[in-house]
């Protein structure tokens, strides 16, 4: 059983990693010229790990820090867990996991305990502050570089989760990220930040992404007539080699979806074979594979189709329902996120999710996402979605939606 309250150092590493890789040396860089000054809030820090951990990953990389301005707030609803993170003292299951490295260079062993040192506990402060609460005072918000909120808002009704974000939207600098739990998702609450992708993983940043430019005139780089007219020359070689993909892909697609799968398969080998870029015949050949069984080969394709571009919903949504066939649930959840941080109204990851959460007895989950299930279909109801859906027709997924919610009143009551 989760407590509420649960915490650890580096929890969910890789967030950390794309923290001390990506996020803080961008800042840095942006920063060093201008007022060397770093702010960091971790909301719902509980006993503490959460900022600790954010605070030795920035005295490693900024290791003249007595030169810079840094703050590291973390709040809490819990003054029993803030009294725990000011002290500073953690027993030795609380440290099982982190690197001997830090935990000499970062602790002082007391007893059967171990204390955060002198250097990192001055970085990092810590305050009451209700997350739900409004307006919020000063203190909080004004000017984050960087806001963690993980784990906290799960339990939250949508609505207070979306005031939450949207208070964090206007406290983070122009510039600033937001890290939210690796499974939680912004889908249905805040569409105002840019996601990104690192590592596998997602994290938003606040400012938006430039608008595009105009098209270049290709004629008006070339001030030799000849050079230009040769590149039309090859421009119409490709548009016909062009041509032949396109058909080729529109055959294959053709046959599966007639589910004559063994003449999709040839087609679409030949397809990748020109173009190994394509990342639809990565996807139909993974779709076919996942349904033959042959996951270790649809897998591999799944990734193939993300290394070529990370933002495919269909690919994320593929590979969660081959890990739920693997019985891999913590990986499918992760994947069914994915799908819906790219695409929030993919009715089928918010389905897959309500159901995995339903049978593993998360009630509350279960409901949020088959409501999310109603709504993304209402939302977007010929999305690409609907090419998983294997033949059965919306209304049904509606009904047993709303069926499941009606089952999930009762259990919970
Ligand atoms: C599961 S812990 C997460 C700790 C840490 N962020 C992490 O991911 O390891 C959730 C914390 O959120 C705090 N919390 C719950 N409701 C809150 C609220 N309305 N405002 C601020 N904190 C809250 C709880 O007291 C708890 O310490």
């Amino acid at each position: 059983m989760i407590t509420i309250n649960e915490t650890s150092f580096f929890r969910f590493k890789t967030q950390f990693d794309v923290l001390q890789e990506k996020v803080l040396p961008e800042l840095i860089s942006l920063k060093k010229n201008l007022d060397r000054s770093i702010r960091i809030w971790s909301a719902g820090c509980s006993t503490g790990e959460e900022p600790y951990s954010i605070g030795m990953i920035l005295l490693e990389i900024i290791p003249d820090s007595e030169n810079w301005d840094i703050q590291i707030y973390g709040t809490d609803v819990s003054k029993r867990a803030l009294d725990h993170a000011k002290d500073g003292f953690f027993n030795e299951k609380s440290i099982e996991g982190v690197d001997e490295y830090f935990i000499q260079k970062y602790f002082n062993k007391i007893n059967n305990s171990y204390r955060v040192n002198e250097k990192l506990r001055q970085l990092v402060s810590f305050g009451y502050h209700n997350l739900i609460r409004e307006p919020y005072p000063l203190a909080v918000m004004s000017n984050w570089d960087i806001i963690f909120c993980r784990n906290v808002t799960i339990y939250f009704r949508i609505e207070s989760t979306k005031r939450v974000i949207s208070n964090f939207y206007k406290s983070l600098n122009p510039t600033g990220y937001l890290f939210i739990g690796h499974s939680e998702t912004l889908a249905h609450i805040n569409d105002d930040f840019n996601l990104i992708e690192a590592k596998n993983i997602f994290y938003y940043k606040k400012e938006k992404k430039r608008k595009k430019g105009r098209t270049l005139r290709k004629d008006l780089l070339f001030e030799d007539k000849k050079q230009w007219q040769s590149l039309e020359q090859d421009n119409t070689q490709n548009d016909s080699n062009k041509r032949e993909l396109e058909d080729l892909l529109r055959r294959s697609n053709n046959y599966f979806k007639q589910k004559k799968f063994e003449l999709a398969m040839p087609l679409l080998k030949r397809l990748l074979k020109n173009d190994p870029d394509n990342t639809q015949a990565y996807l139909i050949c993974a779709f076919i594979h996942a349904n033959q069984d042959k996951l270790k080969e649809a897998l591999l394709e799944c990734q193939a189709a993300l290394q070529i571009n990370p933002f495919l919903p269909a690919a994320h949504y593929l590979l969660g329902v081959i890990y739920t066939k693997k019985d891999e649930m913590k990986k499918s959840i992760e994947e069914y996120n994915k799908t819906i941080y790219i695409d929030p109204n993919f009715a089928l990851a918010h389905l897959n999710l309500a159901s995995i959460y339903y049978s593993s007895g998360q009630y509350e989950l279960a409901e949020k996402e088959y409501l999310l299930t109603i709504d993304s279909i209402n939302n977007n109801p010929d999305g690409e979605w609907k090419e998983f859906l294997g033949g059965f027709i919306t209304d049904l997924i509606i009904q047993t939606c709303e069926n499941n919610i009606l089952e999930l009143k009762k259990l919970k009551s």
